[in-house]
């Protein structure tokens, strides 16, 4: 077990042993180095609630606590704090032992749990906007944070690919393209043809009753409407396909809404059954008064069914199939009505057994005016702003490595763009909304994806010279801690397998962002305070076993990102 593990087992027993029955202490990271490095504040409330004195009984946990192989220190404060101080030569013993660990520490907390997410999510025939960035970036970051915690992750892409539009786009798609534009379809031209189309439904009742038509002739499955339809989800996945590719976002399963198409009546027909919908002006709405929300609708005046019922359905499906422990949901902020709407239909139909429904919302993103000239109004594509962030990082690498190979400067500035956007996005809560500037995303000094990665990039030439200069590998060498700073450094990376687990928990990257930012902080200043090469030896080899371990963390806290971490910038 790790040091703190140890701790907290230690001081667990000490307080049985002071109060029996009390149930233990905790123990924390102290904020401030005067309060030792880990602190636990139960004596007080024990003490209360056995009618003793709190400075006693910190006084008798002490006394209690075996000492001394992990502890230095164990002092009473104030009104019963009890402040603990490692020794170094545990705490050198508990960084080596994380940084040879594969997982590097990090609890396997999920070992035999699946969870399926649903993130990203786009519509079919519609590009992806920057509304999309964050459930794709946020989505994806949860996704790799629960892997690396042992989940067994189930990566589904909900895509919007099934509903009344089609009819819509069908017409659009026939009348108004070229022969030469159908053979070179995009999703910005059907994007161009359903507005078009969309208007003339308003304008001409004729019109739209031929879209209602297609529609129908569609979902009866005629085969024409059905591979024109096909050509759109094609054509679509293979642009989003691009843009999943540069952000390296992948999914196990694309079940679109399409998908659970069969299940839709059957699952009003279930809700019927069990008294829960009933008819409202030639509608099927399920009450939902007692949950205090709005009626939800499930089955349209027409006879069609909406996102309400495929979602349900699509509960249905996924329990059956996977039987998962969860099911996340990524999406914005204004969809948590529905979501509250759908996971208390399913509970009365008792349709989860022991799947818990979970909705991550989060803030939209926002752009200042003028950040983008755009004619489509404010829609801004979302390849057009990885566009901007790549060719934005472009004009800086060029600036600092004139003499690099054409090729190695485009993929530096691709993973700075990327990595530049993705951590603006990941370093916010996700339930605020963001404000993106673009010289806040690409400062190479602040709170920034391009920051991170080049603190990760000095720390690899870091130790590659090392390992030219000294001919050693910098993972061989014997960790002994001297300075301050470099203990700081220490109890810091012993808080990754922590930050780690909170951030899943709370499905919260940003917990994690925190934790690698401050890292860099906290490196910084012992690379300012310390020297490493230009040491004497046997120090200069301590100080590199501990920046190795600083990079392993980094690296590996970027990548549960998703942000790249090019080798050198
Ligand atoms: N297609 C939706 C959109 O673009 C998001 C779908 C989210 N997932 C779900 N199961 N409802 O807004």
């Amino acid at each position: 077990m790790d040091c703190e593990g140890l701790a907290k087992q230690w001081l667990s027993a000490a307080f049985e042993a002071v109060v029996p029955g009390c149930g233990g202490g905790k123990v924390v990271p102290s904020k401030d180095s005067r309060f030792g490095d880990w602190q636990c504040n139960d004596a007080m409330g024990i003490a209360k609630r056995a009618g003793r004195n709190p400075r006693e009984v910190a006084q008798a946990v002490i006394s209690a606590l075996p000492l001394p192989d992990v502890l230095e220190k164990a002092e009473v404060a104030g009104p019963g704090f009890i402040n603990l101080t490692l020794s170094r030569t545990a705490l050198a013993a508990g960084v080596t032992a994380l940084a040879t660990d594969g997982c590097l520490g990090v609890p396997q907390v999920g070992a035999g749990e699946k969870v399926v997410i649903d993130y990203s999510s786009p519509n079919v025939a519609k590009p992806m906007h920057i509304g999309h960035i964050r459930s794709t970036v946020i989505g994806n970051a949860i996704d790799r944070i629960l892997r690396a915690l042992g989940y067994e992750v189930i990566a589904d892409n909900h895509l919007g690919d099934w509903g009344t539009q089609f009819g819509i786009l069908i017409m659009g798609y026939r009348h108004f393209l070229s022969d030469e534009e159908r053979a070179n379809l995009t999703v910005e031209l059907l994007e161009k043809v359903y507005v078009r189309s969309y208007n003339a439904t308003k304008e001409d009742p004729a019109w739209l009753d031929r879209c209602r038509e297609e529609l129908v002739r569609l979902q009866a499955g005629d085969a024409e409407n059905l591979a024109v339809w096909k050509r759109f989800i094609e054509i679509s996945l293979k642009e989003f396909g691009r843009i999943y590719d540069r952000l390296d976002v992948h999914f196990d399963l694309y079940r679109g809404e399409s998908f659970y198409q069969p299940l839709l009546g059957p699952t009003v027909e279930l809700l019927k059954e069990k008294g829960l919908a009933t008819q409202s002006e030639g509608a099927w709405i399920v009450d939902m008064k007692d949950e205090g929300l709005e009626v939800a609708i499930v089955r349209k005046r027409d006879g069609g069914f909406n996102y309400t019922t495929t979602d349900i359905a699509t509960v249905r499906s996924r329990v059956e199939a996977f039987s998962p422990a969860r099911i996340i949901y990524v999406t914005d902020e204004r969809q948590q009505l529905h979501f509250r709407q759908f996971f208390a239909i399913c509970d009365k139909l008792g349709l989860c057994g022991k799947t818990r429904l979970q909705h991550v919302w989060f803030g939209l993103m926002r752009l200042p005016d003028a950040t983008f000239s755009t004619r489509q109004g404010n829609v801004i594509k979302l390849e057009t702003l990885l566009d901007e962030a790549a060719a934005r990082a472009r004009t800086i690498v060029d600036e600092s490595h004139p003499d690099w190979p054409e090729a190695e400067r485009a993929a530096l500035a691709e993973a700075i763009g990327i990595g530049a956007i993705k951590y603006a996005d990941l370093s916010h809560d996700p339930a605020t909304m963001i404000i993106f500037t673009w010289d806040k995303a690409l400062a190479l000094d602040g709170n920034s994806g391009p920051y991170l990665q080049y603190a990760n990039a000095r720390l690899n030439s870091l130790l590659d010279k090392y390992r030219e200069t000294v001919g050693a590998e910098p993972s061989e060498q014997t960790l002994s801690l001297g300075s301050d700073a470099e203990k700081a450094l220490a109890l810091h990376l012993l808080q990754y397998p922590n930050a780690v687990q909170r951030a899943g928990e709370l499905c919260k990257p940003s917990v994690l962002a925190d934790y690698l930012y401050q890292l860099s902080q906290l490196y910084s200043s012992f690379y300012q305070s310390s020297p490493v090469l230009k040491a004497e030896p046997a120090v200069r080899d301590s100080r590199i076993r501990l920046c190795d371990a600083v990079s392993k963390v980094l690296r590996g806290g970027l990548t549960l990102l998703g942000i790249p971490t090019p080798e050198r910038i």
